[in-house]
Parts: C-alpha cells; sequence; structure tokens
C-alpha cells in the first residue's frame, strides 16, 4: 500500500464565481479507501466529478497512475476509464437485462467480446449475490439488487480507482446493508476507492482515512478512530453530532 496511484494538485472548482473547492490537494495510494464525509453542499459530489472529469475545473491538476485526466484531452479521456464511479441513482437501462446492463460498456468501450465480457458478468454478478436474476429487467429488482448491478456495471470497466457518491442514500434501511456488504468486500480485496456517504459506522469500518470537507476546503485529513473519537475541530465535532441523539427519558 505504498504506490500513489490518484494526484489532485491544488483544485479550484466554481459555479459562476462561486467557489465550491479551493486549493484541494489530496494523494491517494493503490489499495487505500478513503472515506469523504462533510455537510451537505460543501462539495463531495462536485469533488468526486472532478475527479473523474465530469466537471470542468478552474485551476488545478488531476493525475491517475502519473498520467492527466484533468483538464479534457484525448489522453485524459482514455485514462478516465479508469476512474469508476456508482452514483445515488443507479441509471440502468430499463429495457436491458441485468446481464445486457453490464457487458454493454465493456462491448462497445473496450472493443470486448461478447463472450469474454459475459463470463467476467457471471461472475461478478455471483460474487454481489445476484446471479439468479441476470436475465430479470431492472422494474423487477429491488433498489438494493439494483445499485448493486450499477456496481457490478462499474466494475466490468476494470477501473483503477472507484467513487462512490451516497450510493445507499436513496435506498431502504434493509437495503443498504447488502449494498455496503460489496463494498467492504472491495476494500478487503485491496480497491484503491473514494467513497462519500453518511453511513457513519461503515465509514469508520472500512476507511484507512477519512476526508472532512467544509467550506471548500479539506478541514480533517485523519484515521477513522482519531476521526470519530476525537475530531481535531469543532466543526467536525459539530457535524458528527448531527448523527448522535440524546435520551429523552
Ligand atoms: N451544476 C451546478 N451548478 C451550480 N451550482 C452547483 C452545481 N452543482 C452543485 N452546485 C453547488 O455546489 C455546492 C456543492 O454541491 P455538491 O457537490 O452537490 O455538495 P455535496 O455533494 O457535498 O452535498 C452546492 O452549493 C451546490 O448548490
Ligand atoms: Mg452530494
Amino acid at each position: 500500500m505504498s504506490e500513489e496511484i490518484l494526484k489532485i494538485e491544488h483544485l479550484y472548482k466554481s459555479y459562476e464565481d462561486i467557489p465550491v473547492l479551493e486549493d484541494i490537494s489530496l494523494t491517494v495510494k493503490k489499495g487505500e479507501t478513503v472515506v469523504i464525509v462533510g455537510p451537505s453542499g460543501c462539495g463531495k459530489s462536485t469533488f468526486l466529478r472532478c475527479i473523474n472529469g465530469l466537471e470542468d475545473i478552474q485551476e488545478g491538476h488531476v493525475y491517475l497512475e502519473g498520467a492527466q485526466i484533468n483538464p479534457a484531452s484525448s489522453e485524459s479521456a482514455v485514462n478516465r476509464q479508469k476512474i469508476g464511479m456508482v452514483f445515488q441513482s443507479y441509471d440502468l437501462f430499463p429495457h436491458k437485462t441485468v446481464l445486457e446492463n453490464v457487458i454493454l460498456a465493456p462491448m462497445k468501450v473496450q472493443k470486448r467480446k461478447k463472450e469474454d465480457a459475459t463470463k467476467e458478468a457471471l461472475a461478478l454478478l455471483d460474487r454481489v449475490g445476484l446471479s439468479a436474476r441476470k436475465d430479470s429487467y431492472p422494474r423487477q429488482l429491488s433498489g438494493g439488487q439494483k445499485q448493486r448491478v450499477a456496481i457490478v456495471r462499474a466494475l466490468m470497466m476494470h477501473p483503477e480507482v472507484l467513487l462512490f457518491d451516497e450510493v445507499t442514500a436513496a435506498l431502504d434501511p434493509e437495503m443498504v446493508r447488502e449494498v455496503l456488504d460489496v463494498i467492504l468486500d472491495l476494500a478487503r480485496n485491496n480497491s484503491t476507492m473514494l467513497i462519500v456517504t453518511h453511513e457513519m459506522a461503515f465509514a469508520r469500518a472500512i476507511a484507512d482515512r477519512v476526508l472532512f470537507l467544509d467550506g471548500g476546503h479539506i478541514i480533517e485529513d485523519t484515521d477513522p478512530g482519531q476521526f470519530f473519537d476525537s475530531p481535531g475541530t469543532e466543526r467536525a465535532k459539530k457535524f458528527l453530532q448531527t448523527f448522535e441523539y440524546e435520551n429523552v427519558r
């Protein structure tokens, strides 16, 4: 766990002159799981979107394995494929089966043979407990199942880095766990991941490092024990208190 894989240098991002991210620098090592937390609107989603080139940035650079991701260029377009992203909304194609949904991009974008993509897809669907649903359509699946399909779809591209943006935020509580278990399994297998989540127990269990984002800056960058037990800033303390309840009686 020593090799640098992702490097972000002095990133600035604003929307119409309103700054969202100001001078963000970050280095992520191969195999590291970085959890990003912070109040709503602090720029977590924007940060992930800047990393995989979905947003233009005003200043700074993003490098994956030393190659530039941002700003946009033909070189960066190829590199961006090495960054997988899973969102809150799964955006599966409604008229395609689970299997068709997950083999589509590998065949189209990576020009892989159907036979080869299918073989890998079946193995991955099995790994997330969905091999029996390969011929189902998205409407026949629960939210948790759809989100697991979306994770398989991302894994099919063999990403070097995976970004997760509140992937369980829209799920019923009993489905949150089955999706988080898949991500925990990825962490055990040393995937490199940046995870935005409000599931604090999960964050603590999975993180090698926790970033606390507020006011356009990384306010804390520390190990999970330190962050959750004795946050270094008042802002982080206040943020963590919003997840606690006092006994009424
Ligand atoms: N496309 C957009 N155009 C203008 N402002 C945006 C856009 N996307 C996000 N913002 C603003 O940027 C800030 C950060 O948003 P976001 O990254 O979604 O925060 P978070 O994911 O932490 O809740 C918010 O103030 C939001 O209103
Ligand atoms: Mg967000």
